[in-house]
């Protein structure tokens, strides 16, 4: 798409996220699971995660996000026409979750849908409901990014269970054209994703409805996803942003799936990005899927560092294996 000149671009009018009340510190996994603070925080950056209790649900986490990303655009559920989730675990096999959501904010009409592309669910998502409202489908629409991955971890396989935690993030996207003159528009100016489906080993879960008729347990090869994380993210990172004719020295901020700070470290190195640039969260909530970078992305506007004005560039990688990047004037 066109970065300049007028044009009906998706703009973020609000951000809002959703985490359980619990808060598990390493050591107080390191009490049931053979593993440690040391090794976690080093390995990964993560130093505590939220988990869901019996009644907090993808769902329910979503129609907290979803109500605060309302309230931040000024909005109310009934001004919303679609509502795209993204979650690896939706509250149940259908209806899809995006329909609780709709349902609990008081919208009667439009759409509702989930997607799922795992980690990059947050990506996949906000590209289909920009294209939806770009071509005028829909006015205004909520994303949202919600899991509970505590629910599919094995909490035996000490290499994956310390990694994930649950939670919740929204946007809510509406049209605005930009003047002709307008030299920094505000909006999504561009989006890619990327799928490749020869890694399905690499990451996914061991059952499914139609396969071992039970939920399953998520499988990693850690090590490997990693040198592909670093090397997908780095490239449509470079791609999107070439697309608008910007650099790295551009960004005021990247907003990354938190999965790891050391993929975090070294995609930054590889693109020539200063650390600073970069909004970090694994530490606190660990990896939460698809709520990642809508969750990073609220923490860092509310705390003051991402600004009306700022150049954002978001990303992610995850299970299929499926990628993607977003650059956004915020
Ligand atoms: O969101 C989707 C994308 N997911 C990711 O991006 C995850 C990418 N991968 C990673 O973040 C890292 O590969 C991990 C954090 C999963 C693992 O880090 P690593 O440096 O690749 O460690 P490793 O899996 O190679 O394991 C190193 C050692 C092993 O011991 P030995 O065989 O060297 O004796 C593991 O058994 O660390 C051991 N280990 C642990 N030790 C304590 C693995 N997990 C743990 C643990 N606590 N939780």
């Amino acid at each position: 798409m066109n970065h300049q000149g007028p044009a009906e671009r998706s703009v973020i009018l609000g951000t809002g996220s959703a985490l359980p009340a619990r808060r598990v510190t390493n050591a107080e996994l390191a009490e049931t699971v053979d593993t440690s603070d040391e090794w976690i925080t080093e390995r990964t950056g993560i130093k505590a995660r939220y988990i869901a209790a019996p009644e907090e649900t993808t769902g329910t986490l979503a129609i907290g996000a979803a109500r605060a990303a309302l309230a931040a655009a000024d909005l109310k559920g009934a001004d919303i026409d679609l509502i795209v989730l993204a979650t690896a675990t939706p509250d149940h096999t259908f209806p899809a979750t995006a329909t609780k959501v709709q349902a609990a904010i008081g919208m009667t009409g439009g759409m509702a849908f989930d997607v799922a592309a795992v980690c990059s669910g947050f990506l996949y998502a906000l590209s289909v409901a920009d294209s939806m409202l770009r071509t005028g489908m829909a006015r205004k629409a909520l994303v949202i990014g919600a899991e509970t991955f505590s629910r599919i971890l094995d909490w035996e396989d000490r290499g994956t269970c310390v990694l994930f935690g649950d939670g919740a993030g929204a946007v809510v996207l509406g049209l605005e054209t930009s003047e002709a003159d307008d030299s920094a528009p505000r909006g999504i100016l561009t989006t890619e994703l990327h799928a490749d489906g020869r890694h399905h080993d690499l990451l996914y879960v061991d059952g499914g409805p139609s396969t071992t008729g039970t939920v399953g347990k998520v499988r990693m090869k850690g090590r490997e996803v990693f040198r592909h994380a670093v090397v997908n993210l780095a490239e449509v990172m470079e791609q999107v942003l070439h697309r608008v004719g910007m650099t790295s020295a551009d960004v005021d901020w990247v907003v990354p799936h938190q999965a790891n700070a050391r993929i975090l470290d070294a995609t930054a190195r590889k693109l020539n990005l200063s650390p600073e640039k970069v909004v970090v969260t694994v530490d606190q909530h660990a990896n939460t899927s698809a709520a990642s970078v809508p969750l990073a992305l609220d923490t860092a506007v509310r705390d003051g560092r991402i600004k009306r004005g700022d150049l954002l560039v978001l990303e992610a990688m995850g299970g299929g294996l499926t990628w993607g990047a977003a650059v956004v004037r915020y």
